[in-house]
């Protein structure tokens, strides 16, 4: 997610948010901000001068300094402005606009289903609908009866709507999917605690990828990180530190050779459990302390001794 002043006035780090790497072959650059002219601008600027293949609105993003400068989830609570973002951002670009919201900004309180019919009416090709409220962050599991009731309300409009919230595996993703009628599913913590989930949905199966293959898949995002950030100290410590935040999520896998009942939930705290090797037990380990010694195994070799990490994402915890 770029925030269009940032954008705007230059942010070097805004404008890495924007850089396509070679291998997407798809990409979309998410925007928000609490100004629509400022949105529009941004946008303008992005059609111009990325690559992108569509721009995403975020009106969903529940952070505090997000939601008091207007942004994000208070843009939910704000139609003028969000249908003057909505159709600037059509006016200045030649790229589909989508956007991505939850049910609402207060539990018990949803208007997601009043919105959705007036961003077809304005240009928007698909929504994502993140099925809860600002107010419950990760708390109580993601509404796909509403999800369902949003598609209904929609009818035979031409807007897709995805749903997104909690899938975690490629039965559930296509139950939901049926349930709910939605075009497609969006999926965020399942991708981050486990990478391979688009392929186990694409072909229905699980796989039980070892550790030494999860071992390879962090080396991978090691190379491109050093790629990025260079092979320097400053480049290796900056990677070290990504992958920590990545193993934050990462560790809360079960792999499903060891486990009874499949399959794994999302919310399920897994309790305490050896792997199949010291490997497996350490990438298991909830301390920020193995995850740093985690990175050590992987072509980033030891840390220095002063290297800390403390997690930045709450999203990582079970209580969100
Ligand atoms: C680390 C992290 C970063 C996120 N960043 C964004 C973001 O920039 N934009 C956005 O729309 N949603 C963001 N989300 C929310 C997810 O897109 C998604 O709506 C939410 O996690 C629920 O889906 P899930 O249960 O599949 O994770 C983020 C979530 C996590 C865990």
């Amino acid at each position: 997610m770029a925030v269009a002043k940032n954008i705007l006035d230059g942010n070097k780090n805004e404008w890495a948010l924007l850089r396509r790497h070679k291998s997407e072959d798809i990409f979309g650059i998410q925007l928000t901000g609490g100004d629509p002219e400022l949105i529009t601008r941004a946008a303008e600027i992005i059609n111009h001068q990325t690559q992108v293949d569509f721009i995403d609105l975020n009106i969903g993003c529940p952070i505090d300094a997000m939601f008091n400068a207007g942004a994000g989830s208070a843009l939910m609570g704000k139609t003028n402005k969000l249908r003057e973002a909505i159709q600037g951002i059509n006016y200045v670009t030649d790229c589909p606009l989508t956007i991505k919201l939850r049910t609402g900004i207060y539990k018990n309180k949803n208007i997601a289903h009043k919105l959705l019919p007036k961003f077809d009416d304005w240009g928007v090709q698909l929504s994502t609908l993140h099925g809860r409220s600002r107010e419950q962050r990760y708390t109580k599991l993601a509404d796909y009866d509403y999800i369902k009731t949003c598609v209904d309300e929609l009818g035979d409009r031409q807007m897709a709507l995805y749903g997104n919230g909690d899938i975690f595996s490629w039965e559930e993703y296509y139950q939901k999917k049926e349930y709910s009628g939605v075009s497609g599913i969006m999926i965020g913590r399942g991708a981050l605690i486990k990478p391979w989930i688009f392929k186990e949905i694409k072909e229905r199966q699980n796989y039980d990828i070892q550790a030494s293959e999860r071992l390879e898949i962090m080396n991978e995002f090691c190379k491109f990180g050093l790629e990025h950030w260079g092979t320097d100290t400053v480049g290796v410590n900056t990677t070290r530190r990504y992958l920590c935040d990545w193993q934050s999520f990462l560790h809360r896998y079960i792999p499903i050779g060891l486990m009874e009942v499949l399959p794994q939930k999302i919310n399920d705290r897994p309790p305490v459990y050896f792997g199949r090797n010291e490997l497996e037990t350490l990438m298991a380990s909830p301390k920020a302390s193995d995850w740093i010694k985690l990175t050590e195994k992987t072509i980033l070799g030891p840390a220095p001794e002063s290297f800390t990490f403390t997690p930045k994402h709450k999203a990582n915890a079970y209580e969100g």
